[in-house]
């Protein structure tokens, strides 16, 4: 086959598979807009402390009655149209998110119905801030070993209902927001995806969470009372733990397609924090003007950062067509993830 591509899986064993691109890329945010002078009326905090110690100006947060399966199906159904499919030619889909509609069913049973995508099967991937990198991945090896000719990896959080508005740690850094990708055999072989790298470290589990409304701590009066419903965060843990992450999953998948952070074009790191992005792109010797950076807009959209950073580049001319990209992002669990590419369109 024309565009297959040799490469090592991390266990020694060299594969054949297609190389896979991304075709298409849209998204959704909801139109209210949070503002930290809002904010500044809602808890002690002020617009200088939040964008100095995050980057953050504003964040986008749902209506009421709006749901992740609703920013995601728009996200998906535009970016199917701008690849030129329809519904019916998706075959699988994955949705990274920790804030499904509800437990059951999956969110990506909710868009697949939404969309109207009757052939696609797919599944919920719980990878939090590395919801989309894990995404990505796991649609380009569904489309990469043969199994399917189109997938949709997807990015959708709201946010907003599980943050605590009266915790001025947490609730100044999130919003609500999706991004939708259809991956595709790549149409030039040079370019696609090069390659990934995902870790996780469950030791830091507690870092960064949401205690209740599982199976160890089911919803109950005490547990709404004792505001378990709702993101507790370690800040400066997941700080530190995010900066060294990034910087070293970036470091490794560059060095194994023996490219150097000088090759970069673009890099694309989850949007956590404007400080965290900074310092993890000055430890890898990136240029400035090669970090993506509109966190000030958007806030922390959990599985949806990458591709809105990814569209507001394409928007302002700063993605092309054989770039080389490389996409990172560190959320909870810890999970830890990369993808190196090609812009292929
Ligand atoms: O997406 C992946 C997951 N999330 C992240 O990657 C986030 C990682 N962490 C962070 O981005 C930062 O740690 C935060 C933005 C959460 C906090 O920033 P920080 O510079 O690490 O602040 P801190 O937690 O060390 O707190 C410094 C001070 C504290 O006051 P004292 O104890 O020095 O008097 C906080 O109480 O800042 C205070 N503070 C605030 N002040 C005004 C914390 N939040 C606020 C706030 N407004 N919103």
């Amino acid at each position: 086959m024309s565009n297959a591509i040799t490469r090592a899986s991390g266990d020694g064993q060299a594969r054949v598979l297609r190389r896979v691109q991304i075709s298409s890329l849209a998204t959704a945010v909801p139109s209210r807009v949070l503002t930290n002078s809002d904010l500044e009326k809602m808890v002690d905090t002020s617009d200088e402390w939040i964008l100095k110690r995050t980057g953050i100006r504003e964040r986008h947060i749902a209506g009421a009655g709006v749901a992740t399966s609703d920013l995601a199906a728009e996200a998906a159904r535009s970016a199917i149209g701008q690849a030129r499919l329809t519904p019916s030619d998706i075959e699988f889909l994955v949705v990274g998110t920790i804030t499904p509609d509800m437990c059951f069913p999956s969110t990506a049973c909710l868009v697949q119905d939404k969309i109207g995508a009757g052939a696609a099967w797919g599944f919920d991937l719980g990878a939090a801030c590395c919801g989309f990198t894990y995404a990505l991945t796991t649609a380009v090896q569904m489309v990469a070993t043969g199994a399917h000719e189109h997938a949709l990896a997807i990015g959708a959080d709201v946010m907003s209902r599980i943050i605590d508005y009266e915790d001025r740690t947490t609730c100044v850094i999130f919003g609500d927001g999706a991004g939708a990708v259809v991956v595709s055999p790549a149409e030039d072989p040079e370019l696609g995806v090069i390659d990934f790298a995902h870790e996780v470290d469950g030791s830091g589990g507690q870092a960064l969470w949401m205690p209740a409304g599982g199976s160890r701590l089911p919803a109950s009066h005490e547990t709404v009372d004792q505001r378990l419903h709702y993101v507790h965060q370690e800040g400066a843990a997941v700080f530190k733990f995010a900066v060294r992450k990034t910087a070293e999953i970036s470091r490794r998948i560059l060095e194994r397609a023996g490219l150097r952070a000088d090759d970069v074009d673009l890099f694309v790191s989850h949007q956590a924090n404007r400080r965290i992005i900074t310092a993890a792109a000055d430890q890898l010797g990136l240029a400035e003007e090669k970090v993506v950076i509109n966190i000030d807009r958007y806030g922390n959209t959990t599985g949806a950062t990458i591709p809105l950073a990814l569209a507001d580049a394409l928007a302002d001319g700063r993605l092309k067509k054989g770039n080389l990209v490389l996409l990172a992002s560190v959320g909870a669990g810890f999970t830890v993830g990369a993808v190196l590419l090609r812009w292929a369109y």
